[in-house]
């Protein structure tokens, strides 16, 4: 629903004026914003939508294109600025936290008790949504980043197991170039590079001093030799990429592995999403591993909607929606379609696909193995994320960059950015 400017997100935001409008009738209508537009990503949100459709609700559709979000996010901040929020959006990470601290989102908290959202929930699910002890994001789906993809039939055809080490990694790859096969597929748009690199991090490094890094922002770790293997890494796996390295999207390289030019990718599991809206089964035409040296971790991003409160006017339709989207056979659902899996713990795991097992399993043994993904907003707030990202490009696009030097700009960059309180470990913070 689109508000004229004035109202109270706006105010709250700019001038944290108190602003009142007359209320509005109950609609029937949710303007939903979000990032998701790729064949896989259409489809999801379809189903998301025909289930809302059910309710007696009708979806909006305001899909902003670009892969992670990117400018999804610009969108939805000048639309909030505008007074013209969407009624409900795609929302990640700690930037819920840092939305309701301005009062712009709606409490969720009787939708959750009618779900039994406390006992049904992934504990670092039921954190994450929640501020201050209110519930104020709905939780769609868990993507696990760290995931690597392979073409079965390639694998097959040379003979060669899906590679746990590095060194089998690289094995396997030299076999695919002597047959002309793009080992690794892979694009240079920013976020995808750094998606890649904190799968390296974290195989190099493990989730706690992950979240050392990257959580608690502990600005002298970034100059440990296991930073300086990952950053490496990133840059010797270049060798097995296409040639001509372009900007193309995420769904390009699904294709290139689909088709049989790419013989790996490594991706969060969205991908999987996209190859089976190509027509691909998993376990069968391609499979998942996780990426080498991450088998007992789990670098996650957890899709979430928030509600805008505007006048109120909506809260109805929002609710339905909230409580749909964490219902068991929406969960079910959606994630097949979108690549992730259940954000419950009341799933039999026979019932997923094995990609899907392998997450899900991996995700429920706590919060010792998970590591929040930086690029996929769930680890920093923006500013830190996009500062990082920008240097990992610079760095894997120019090799003259000295490894030390880049790892004294990222020191620089936490340090300056970290300023106390800003860290979202929960241990730090008590939330
Ligand atoms: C992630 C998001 C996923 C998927 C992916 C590619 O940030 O959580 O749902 O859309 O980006 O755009």
């Amino acid at each position: 629903m689109w508000r004229p400017p004035g109202t109270l997100g706006a105010c709250a935001l700019l001038v944290g004026a108190l602003c009142f409008s007359p209320p509005v009738q109950a609609q029937d209508t949710v303007n939903v914003l979000h990032w998701w537009t790729s064949a896989s990503e259409r489809k999801a949100a379809d189903y998301l939508a025909d289930r809302l459709q059910d309710e007696g609700v009708t979806w909006q559709d305001a899909a902003i294109p670009g892969g992670a979000g990117v400018g999804a996010m610009k969108v939805l901040k000048s639309r909030v600025l505008l007074g013209k929020a969407p009624d409900a959006s795609q929302l990640i990470g700690p930037a819920i936290s840092e939305w309701a601290d301005l009062g712009l989102l709606l409490e969720l908290d009787n939708v959750a008790r009618r779900g039994n959202w406390n006992d049904k929930l992934f504990p670092t699910v039921n954190s994450l949504i929640r501020l201050r002890g209110h519930v104020v994001a709905a939780p769609l789906g868990i993507h696990r980043i760290n995931t690597l993809f392979y073409n079965q039939g390639l694998f097959t055809k040379l003979g060669l197991a899906p590679p746990h080490t590095w060194a089998d990694f690289d094995h396997a790859a030299e076999a695919f170039s002597r047959i002309g096969v793009t080992p690794l597929a892979q694009s240079t748009e920013p976020w995808q590079i750094a998606t890649l690199f904190e799968t390296l991090l974290l195989s190099e490094t493990g989730p706690a001093f992950y979240r050392d890094l990257l959580v608690r922002r502990n600005a002298n770790s970034w100059f440990d030799p296991r930073v300086s293997r990952a950053l490496e890494r990133l840059r010797k796996l270049k060798r097995w990429m296409p040639q001509q390295l372009s900007e193309r999207p995420w769904q390009d390289e699904a294709s290139d592995l689909a088709h049989g030019k790419a013989a790996m990718w490594i991706m969060g599991d969205w991908g999987k999403g996209e190859l089976q809206a190509q027509g691909l089964t998993p376990g069968d035409q391609f499979g998942c591993i996780a990426v080498p040296g991450t088998a007992d971790a789990h670098l996650y991003s957890i899709d979430t909607f928030v509600m805008f409160t505007g006048d109120y006017g909506n809260q109805a339709a929002q609710e339905k929606l909230a409580l749909m989207v964490a219902s068991p056979q929406v969960q079910a659902g959606y994630n097949r379609i979108k690549g992730s899996v259940p954000v419950r713990r009341d799933v039999d795991p026979s019932t997923l696909d094995p990609c899907a097992r392998q997450s899900w399993m991996a995700f429920a043994r706590g919060a010792a193995v998970q590591a929040p993904s930086l690029v996929h907003r769930m680890a920093t707030d923006e500013a830190l994320k996009d500062a990082i990202v920008s240097l990992i490009r610079r760095y894997f696009m120019d090799d003259h960059i000295p490894t030390s030097e880049l790892q004294r700009r990222i020191a620089s960059v936490v340090r300056a950015l970290s300023q106390e309180g800003n860290s979202y470990d929960s241990q730090d913070t008590g939330r």
